[in-house]
């Protein structure tokens, strides 16, 4: 495995892959790797000649300046694993590297990128399809993962990659965006990143998040999509030290808010919720049909 710094040097080891025949997987991370990001990893590693692991924690993504200055950075300890599992290069760049002029393009795909996270987090979506589009066409994938807890983002990546499809754009056509599913800790809690940030006591409560969605797909067997939003935000703000910000029951391909169940053929329920008293935000969801 060899670590990349350069855009340039990024571009001459992908193109000589391409040249002798060879597919390329890319895996955009942020860092702080966990076994979410290990899962999406190895299965690059085995549906593709060649991994390639972004670690780069975005700042364009960022509406919150606290929020990237307490964003978990540990490279080294990403190396190691990312090295252990197989991945072929580590491309770790600088801020300067990545943005040498600021970023001033805009992308606007609503629904996709307006409501749940795109409406709480103002420019979120925006700074992420900035950096998962400069990703793609320093790489060139063809096939590029996701994992599903950030189930709003795959949908505003697939809503961008089919605009650049749209223009005719040949990495997009030949680009596979892979979703992956949510690995867990044993009591349920979705990994992530953030969850280094939880206190004791914090990490303590969090699993209940994933027990009230468990619990909310047997109720809404018998209830309205309505009834089981607020059964499902209320089970979670009883417990102490955990707040809501949203829960929206959403059509799992528009994402927009469904009102009956058989308004859609795939319906998911996505939530947001303060943990703590920093607090610290954290998101899963759960399918429901
Ligand atoms: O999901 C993430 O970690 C980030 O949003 C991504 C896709 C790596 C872009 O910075």
């Amino acid at each position: 495995m060899e670590i990349i710094n350069s855009v340039k040097e990024l571009k001459e080891k992908v193109s000589a892959l391409r040249g002798d025949g060879k597919t390329v997987g890319l895996v955009p991370t942020m860092g702080a790797l966990h076994a979410g990001h290990a899962s999406l990893v190895t299965r690059s590693v085995k549906e593709n000649d060649a991994t390639v692991v972004s670690v780069f924690v975005n700042p364009t993504q960022f509406n919150d300046k606290k929020d990237l200055a307490s964003y978990p950075r540990t490279l080294d300890a990403d190396c190691a694993l990312l090295e252990s599992i197989g991945a072929t290069y580590v491309f770790a760049p600088s801020v300067e590297e990545v943005y040498p002029e600021p970023d001033t393009r805009s992308f606007s795909y609503p629904p996709t990128d307006t409501v749940m996270e795109g409406a709480f987090r103002p420019g979120h979506f925006n700074g992420v399809c900035q950096i998962v589009s400069k990703l793609f066409m320093m790489v060139e994938p063809d096939r590029a993962y996701f994992g599903e807890k950030d189930f709003q983002q795959i949908a505003v990546i697939k809503a961008m990659v089919a605009d650049y499809v749209a223009k005719d754009t040949d990495w997009a056509k030949r680009l596979e965006v892979c979703p992956c599913p949510i690995v867990r800790e044993e009591d349920g809690l979705a990994l992530s990143s953030r969850n280094t940030l939880l206190a004791p006591e914090e990490r303590a409560i969090a699993p209940n998040i994933y027990k009230a969605l468990k619990a909310s797909v047997k109720y809404s067997k018998t209830h309205s999509v309505e009834e089981t939003r607020q059964k499902t935000i209320s089970d979670i703000n009883a417990v102490e030290g955990l707040e809501v910000q949203y829960y929206d029951i959403v059509n799992a391909l528009s994402l927009e808010s469904v009102t009956s169940w058989d308004e859609a053929d795939h319906v998911q329920g996505c939530i947001t919720v303060f943990c703590g008293a920093t607090p610290i935000r954290l998101i899963d969801n759960i399918n429901y049909k």
